[in-house]
């Protein structure tokens, strides 16, 4: 099987001086998968979002992206990583106000040149070779049937477990 696009174990995260948020023992997700993440409202999808795009800094275990792991990267090698090869669109859509639709849809390629080389056609091949990921997180079960996998963090997050 090729390598997963995101690969976590024994990750643990705590905001600071707080209790564990999160205390997860293994997560994939595959190359070429839709993952639907189902979690209660403060059950750390968007802490675990934000440790996968390397915003936020797991507190000890591995995350691997793209078969990088994250913690070995310097800040702005996360940025490069994430410029290059992640989307996050948030619920709120944080739309840049004065920029017009299609500038704000192509704005993460004035970040990325690799971006720029994929969506030129320089690299297409590669995109289809490698096969991107999505996942997608939401307190609402109903939307799981829209995709391949769903996982409920609850049953992944030793944090808040009643044994
Ligand atoms: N910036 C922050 N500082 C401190 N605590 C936070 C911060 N963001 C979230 N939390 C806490 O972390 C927990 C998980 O929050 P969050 O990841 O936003 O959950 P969800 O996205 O599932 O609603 C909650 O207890 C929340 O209060
Ligand atoms: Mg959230």
């Amino acid at each position: 099987m090729a390598e997963p696009v995101v690969l976590i174990s024994d990750l643990r995260f705590a905001w600071t001086s707080g209790e564990d948020v999160l205390d997860i023992a293994t997560f994939r997700l595959e190359a070429g998968e839709r993952l639907f993440l189902r979690g209660a409202s403060g059950s750390g999808k968007s802490t675990l979002l934000g440790i996968i795009a390397g915003v936020l800094e797991a507190g000890s275990g591995q995350v691997n992206v793209l078969g990088r792991n994250l913690s070995s990267l310097k800040p702005a090698a996360r940025d490069r990583l994430r410029a290059d090869h992640l989307g996050v669109i948030f619920q709120m859509f944080n739309l840049v106000p004065y920029l017009s639709v299609v500038g704000n849809v192509t704005l993460p390629l004035r970040f990325s040149p690799k971006r720029r080389a994929v969506i030129s056609g320089e690299e297409d091949d590669e995109a289809r070779r490698t096969g991107a990921a999505l996942l997608f997180v939401s307190h609402d079960a109903s939307l799981a049937s829209h995709f391949d996998r769903s996982v409920d963090l609850g049953e992944i997050n030793r944090v808040g477990m009643t044994v």
